[in-house]
C-alpha cells in the first residue's frame, strides 16, 4: 500500500521553524514564519476576535452544517471589505475557504476545470508554497521578472515584458499587497498598467490577498485588487483572515470569482462548491462566524480596525529603526530599502552563506532566500539584527 512513497522535500519556511524550536540558544530571534508578534513575542489574540467568540459562545444555538460553500452573511461580509464597491455581486461566485492557502488551492483547480490548457504566471520569487502547489497539481507554471536585485523594488519593465507572453486563458498570479517573500510592491501607475495588459491578452488575474491591512492601510492595501477586478472580465481573488484578524489556526479565508458573463455566475459557483464538497465537504465556520461578527458590528468593527492600525505601524515603526541603524552602522543608506517596503516581510539580498553566518553567529533564524519577517522584532531587538547583518558582511 504505502511502498511508493517517497520522503518530501521540507517546506522551507516549515523546516526553518523546527530549527528554530530546536535551537537552545538564549536570546535567539525567529524572523522565519509569517506571525505578527507584539513586542513581548507574543502573537495576541485580537480584542475584536475575544469579544466576538464570546458572542457566539452566549447566542449560537447549533453546530449543525452550513451552506457548502459556506456561510453566506460571512461571504458578504469579506467580499464587501475586499472589494468594496467594485464588486459586481450578480457575477461573483464565492467559496469560504480553508484559510488563504486552501482559496489559492481552490483557484488553481478552478482555473484547471474551466481551462485544461492553462498555464499559472507566477512572479519569481513568490511564496514557496504556490510554486509547491503547482507542482503537485501538476499544473504548467512560468516565472516573471518581479524583484530588482539592485533596487531591491520591483523589476517593472521585466515583469511587464514577461506578462507580455501570457496568452488568453491563462492565469497571472499577482500579490495584492505586501509581497511575500520581497515586500516590494506595485504603484497605482503600475497595477494601472498590468490591468491594460490582462485588457490585451486576456490572460485571467488571480490575485492572493494574504495582508489587506498590514501595508499602507485596510483600504489602500485593496486598492490594486479592486483596480484590477473592475477593469479584468474574469478575476479571481484569494483573500485570507490569518494576519488580519490573527486567526491563523482557525483557517479561514475566501474565494472570490468574478466572472465576465452573469449568466455564468451559477456554473463557477457550482463548481467551487463542488470542488469543497471533493476535498473537505463543508469549510469550518468558527473564523469566519467571528470574522462576519467583527465586520457587522460598527463596535467590533472600529476595535478591531483600530488593533490592526497599531500592528501596521508598529511594523512600519521597526522598518524604520532598522533602516536607520544599518544607517548609522553602515554610513550609508543602502538598506533604506527595508523602509520603502510594506507588510511584513521583506528581501534583504543576502547570501545564503550570508543567511547562514547570520544564524550562526547571532541565532537569528531568516529564510534561506534573506526573508525576514519584520513582525518578529522589537526595539531592543533591532540593534541586534543590524549588527548581525553587518557582521555577515550583507
Ligand atoms: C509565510 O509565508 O511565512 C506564511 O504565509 C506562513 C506559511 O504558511 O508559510
Amino acid at each position: 500500500m504505502f511502498a511508493a512513497l517517497k520522503p518530501q522535500d521540507p517546506d522551507k519556511i516549515l523546516a526553518l521553524m523546527g530549527e528554530f524550536r530546536a535551537d537552545t540558544r538564549q536570546g535567539k530571534i525567529d524572523l522565519g514564519v509569517g506571525v505578527y508578534k507584539d513586542p513581548t513575542g507574543l502573537t495576541p489574540v485580537m480584542r475584536a476576535v475575544k469579544a466576538a467568540e464570546r458572542r457566539i459562545w452566549e447566542t449560537e444555538t447549533t453546530k449543525s452544517y452550513t451552506a457548502l460553500s459556506g456561510e453566506p452573511a460571512y461571504l458578504d461580509a469579506m467580499s464587501r471589505m475586499v472589494l468594496a464597491d467594485t464588486l459586481a455581486a450578480d457575477r461573483t461566485a464565492m467559496l469560504s475557504t480553508v484559510g488563504g492557502t486552501g482559496a489559492i488551492r481552490q483557484a488553481f483547480e478552478l482555473a484547471r476545470m474551466g481551462n485544461p490548457d492553462v498555464t499559472v504566471h507566477v512572479s519569481d520569487p513568490t511564496w514557496p508554497n504556490h510554486v509547491s502547489m503547482l507542482r503537485f497539481m501538476g499544473l504548467p507554471f512560468v516565472e516573471y521578472r518581479y524583484f530588482d536585485a539592485e533596487t531591491r523594488g520591483v523589476d517593472f519593465d521585466g515583469m511587464l515584458a514577461d506578462l507580455g507572453r501570457a496568452k488568453k486563458g491563462d492565469l497571472i498570479l499577482l500579490h495584492g499587497c505586501c509581497h511575500n517573500p520581497t515586500g516590494a510592491n506595485l504603484t497605482a501607475e503600475q497595477w494601472a498598467a498590468v490591468a491594460d495588459l490582462l485588457d490585451r491578452s486576456g490572460a485571467v488575474p488571480l490575485i492572493d490577498l494574504a495582508y489587506q491591512g498590514f501595508g499602507d492601510g485596510l483600504e489602500e492595501d485593496a486598492a490594486g485588487t479592486r483596480l484590477i477586478v473592475s477593469r479584468a472580465p474574469d478575476a479571481m481573488v484569494a483573500a485570507s483572515c490569518s494576519k488580519n484578524f490573527g486567526i491563523y489556526r482557525e483557517r479561514t479565508g475566501i474565494l472570490l470569482t468574478q466572472v465576465a458573463d452573469g449568466s455564468a455566475r451559477d456554473l463557477a459557483q457550482g463548481a467551487m462548491a463542488y470542488l469543497g464538497r471533493q476535498t473537505y465537504s463543508f469549510p469550518p465556520d468558527h473564523g469566519a462566524r467571528v470574522v462576519q461578527t467583527i465586520l457587522d458590528d460598527a463596535d467590533l468593527k472600529a476595535d478591531w480596525m483600530a488593533e490592526l492600525e497599531s500592528v501596521r505601524r508598529t511594523m512600519l515603526d521597526l522598518r524604520q529603526q532598522l533602516a536607520g541603524e544599518l544607517r548609522d552602522l553602515t554610513g550609508t543608506d543602502r538598506f533604506d530599502f527595508i523602509a520603502r517596503h510594506r507588510g511584513m516581510f521583506s528581501r534583504l539580498g543576502a547570501t545564503p552563506e550570508q543567511v547562514q553566518r547570520i544564524k550562526d553567529e547571532a541565532a537569528i533564524y531568516i529564510v534561506g532566500d534573506s526573508r525576514l519577517n519584520i513582525a518578529g522584532l522589537n526595539e531592543q531587538t533591532v540593534p541586534v539584527l543590524a549588527r548581525a547583518i553587518v557582521d555577515a558582511g550583507v
